[in-house]
């Protein structure tokens, strides 16, 4: 794979990841390390009145994990738990201009650290 195969997104995204670190008083947070390859993920939401006001996440890994990261920052913030459960791998994927195919689980890792953000949300909610 040479460098011309990417996307101008992903390339950008992995350059300069959006929302990297830890927001103030999040009130969700979720892992993901994906042990094909080592890489980890986390992330952390600051939920209100069911929308994700604010979003960040940390990453150790490969550059397909850091543009997926910091895609899945994207199309997270703003929207409703509903609408945020719903994003799928494929959805950063095609938001980024494409993965080559050996990176592709790499996405993975921000869909699911997103979802055990969520769930970690509700379980804070309820107690
Ligand atoms: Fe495994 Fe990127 S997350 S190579």
């Amino acid at each position: 794979m040479c460098i011309e195969e990417l996307s101008d997104t992903l390339i950008d995204h992995f350059n300069y990841p959006r929302n990297i670190g830890i927001i103030d008083y999040p009130n969700g947070e979720g892992f993901n390390g994906d042990p094909k390859c080592g890489d980890y993920l986390e992330i952390y939401i600051r939920v209100e009145n069911n929308l994700i006001e604010d979003i960040s996440f940390l990453v150790f890994g490969c550059f397909g994990a850091i543009a997926t990261g910091s895609m899945t920052m994207e199309l997270a913030k703003g929207k409703t738990l509903e609408e945020a459960l719903k994003i799928t791998e494929e959805d950063i994927i095609q938001a980024l201009g494409g993965l080559p195919e050996d990176k592709k689980h790499c996405s993975n890792l921000g869909v699911t650290a997103l979802k055990n953000a969520i769930k970690d949300y509700y379980s804070k909610e309820k107690n």
